[in-house]
């Protein structure tokens, strides 16, 4: 275990100081138009990823394969993101380039890391360490009195047993600093006055046309038939608090690295 570990961070050490260098050697144009578009999570994870899955062919540089010079920002088999997604799910017919079975936030970070590996600067790599982000997650960041993770935890915040396989690096990163303005319009806080003048405050977890069905405050499941409410209001503020302030970056990276592990059952 302690010998697989100290592997792998060789291998990222080199990816990170081929990357250093390249940086400094400047890049096509054609990666420039991607600049800013990938945020620096989903870089700092594909790069991780790219080490543990992708190096031993396509080296460090990204040249390893002839004919083929990923940091180029120029594809023979791709031009869009959502092709490289695709070859990176089913592989290329006929050839050493296999399916992998990637998730929704690691193939957004593998497509992020190709298309920044020739002008990404390696010092703003801040890849965390997930079992110390785990610590955190139960310890300092208090995550389970909202969340529920392998049915430990609360249920006012989402689950999130595999939260990694439908939320990028860059979202989940962009959660722990600034809930509201990462909020998807599910998991908004709904507000409801029931006809018998009850009132409930919660976490949508379904609806259609007709009803809704939320978790509210004390974790209770209730379902209620929308024509009978008094008031209904979605409130487009998370009660999530942001860690921009009571976690480091650094606890943070830790935090969003144990997220990133998180992929549910089987
Ligand atoms: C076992 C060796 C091997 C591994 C591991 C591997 N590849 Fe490949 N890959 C190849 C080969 C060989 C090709 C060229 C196939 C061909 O001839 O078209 C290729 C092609 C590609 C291409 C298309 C390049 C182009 O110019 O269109 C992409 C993108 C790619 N690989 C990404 C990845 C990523 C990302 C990973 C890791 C998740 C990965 N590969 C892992 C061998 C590998
Ligand atoms: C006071 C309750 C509360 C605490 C504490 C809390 N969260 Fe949340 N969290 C929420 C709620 C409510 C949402 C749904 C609204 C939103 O997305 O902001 C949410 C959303 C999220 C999401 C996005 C889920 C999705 O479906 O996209 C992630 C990831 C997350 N929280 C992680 C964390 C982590 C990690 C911690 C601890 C460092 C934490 N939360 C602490 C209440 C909380």
């Amino acid at each position: 275990m302690e010998e697989r570990r100290f592997g792998r961070r060789l291998v990222l050490a080199s990816v990170l100081a081929a990357a250093g260098a390249l940086a400094a050697s400047g890049t096509a144009l054609a990666q420039q138009e991607h600049v800013g578009q990938y945020s620096q999570a989903d870089i700092n994870f594909g790069m991780s990823l790219y080490g543990d899955n992708c190096v031993s062919c396509h080296g460090p540089g990204g040249d390893g394969v002839d004919g083929v010079n990923l940091r180029s920002g120029q594809f023979r088999a791709a031009s869009s993101d959502y092709e490289l997604e695709q070859i990176i799910s089913n592989g290329i017919p006929d050839t050493a380039m296999l399916p992998g079975n990637y998730n929704e936030a690691e193939l957004a970070g593998l497509v992020a890391y190709l298309r920044m590996m020739g002008s990404l600067d390696a010092s703003d790599a801040t890849i965390g360490d997930a079992a110390r982000g785990e610590a955190l997650y139960n310890g300092k960041g208090d995550c389970a009195s909202c969340h529920r993770i392998g049915g430990a935890g609360s249920r006012t915040g989402p689950d999130l047993s595999d939260i990694a396989n439908y939320r990028t690096a860059g979202a989940m990163s962009g959660t722990l600093v600034d809930p509201t303005e990462a909020m998807v319009p599910i998991n908004r806080t709904v507000r409801i006055v029931a006809g018998d003048g009850t009132r409930y405050e919660g976490r949508r977890l379904n609806e259609d046309t007709y009803t809704v069905q939320i978790v509210d405050e004390n974790e209770r499941l209730v379902s209620l038939v929308k024509a009978d409410l008094r008031e209904y209001e979605i409130l487009t503020e998370s009660s999530m608090p942001s860690y921009a302030d009571t976690l480091t970056e650094q606890e943070r990276a830790d935090v969003l690295a144990y997220l990133l592990t998180l992929k549910g059952v089987g």
